[in-house]
């Protein structure tokens, strides 16, 4: 575990996509991402990030356009490199857009963005997503070769995906978290503001949050069902607590 103080606020972004997809299930309005979008900005939420997925599984383009509307926080927009999602987010121009990949068949975003292997193919929506005044940040796995070829393609931020680290246990998951710790602190050596985010829970969020080059975790699976059990604005003030008490 990292041992260096940082002295900036680290910034909580709840993903909302799972309200959505609770909603969705049963084709109705209830429960609307949206009001859970308003409670987490009371629960102290410094974003709200809405995964739109090619497949609308979850939130729906008109999620999104309610969202520009109403949030009195940034909104965070993840997307695949896509030319009809490129189209919406040049629509609703979100504060900031997270550039994912997306599978079809999968059930959640399971690896990093490959910005290294698809250096020509990103090029395009990176460069007109920064042009409309979106912070891009793009999602990766915590490799060196990914920073770099983020740097390459003028993304200002990356999020490193700390999925496998929440999925293992004992002496694998300390190495994944080191992998996490250098690839933090390399990104902020070159400049890059660093996230993370993917499968963070109450257990995870430590170690993480500690890290004192990053600027900002992104939750929402964990959250959501643990407002099953707590309350919504319960669930996100404990998550909140915890990444302060790692920051103290
Ligand atoms: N960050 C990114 C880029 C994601 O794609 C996701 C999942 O949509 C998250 C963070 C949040 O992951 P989780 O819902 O597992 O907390």
């Amino acid at each position: 575990m990292s041992t260096r103080k940082s002295s900036q606020k680290l910034r909580l972004g709840v993903n909302i996509d799972h309200v959505a997809t609770i909603r969705n299930a049963r084709g109705i309005r209830h429960p609307d991402p949206v009001r859970a979008a308003g409670l987490a900005v009371r629960a102290g939420a410094d974003g709200i990030t809405a995964h739109l997925r090619e497949d609308r599984r979850h939130i729906s383009d008109e999620d999104i356009a309610t969202l520009s509307d109403v949030l009195t926080v940034p909104l965070n927009l993840e997307m695949a490199a896509t030319d009809e999602m490129l189209e919406i987010a040049l629509r609703h121009r979100p504060h900031a857009v997270c550039i994912v990949p997306e599978k079809r068949q999968e059930l959640t975003t399971e690896g990093g963005l490959d910005a290294a292997g698809q250096h020509n193919r990103l090029k395009h929506y990176v460069d007109e997503l920064v042009r409309a005044g979106s912070r891009v940040s793009l999602f990766i796995d915590p490799d060196k070769s990914q920073i770099d070829a983020a740097m390459t393609l003028g993304a200002p931020v990356v999020e490193l995906h700390t999925g496998a680290y929440c999925e293992l246990s004992g002496k694998p998951q300390e190495e994944e978290l080191g992998r996490i710790q250098s690839a933090a602190k390399y990104g902020a050596s070159l400049g890059l503001e660093v996230h993370a985010g993917h499968g963070l829970s109450y257990d995870t969020v430590k170690p993480i949050a500690v890290i004192p080059e990053l600027h900002e975790l992104n939750i929402g699976h964990f959250l959501i069902g643990e407002a099953i059990f707590h309350g919504l604005e319960a669930s996100i003030k404990q998550m909140r607590r915890l990444m302060d008490e790692a920051r103290a």
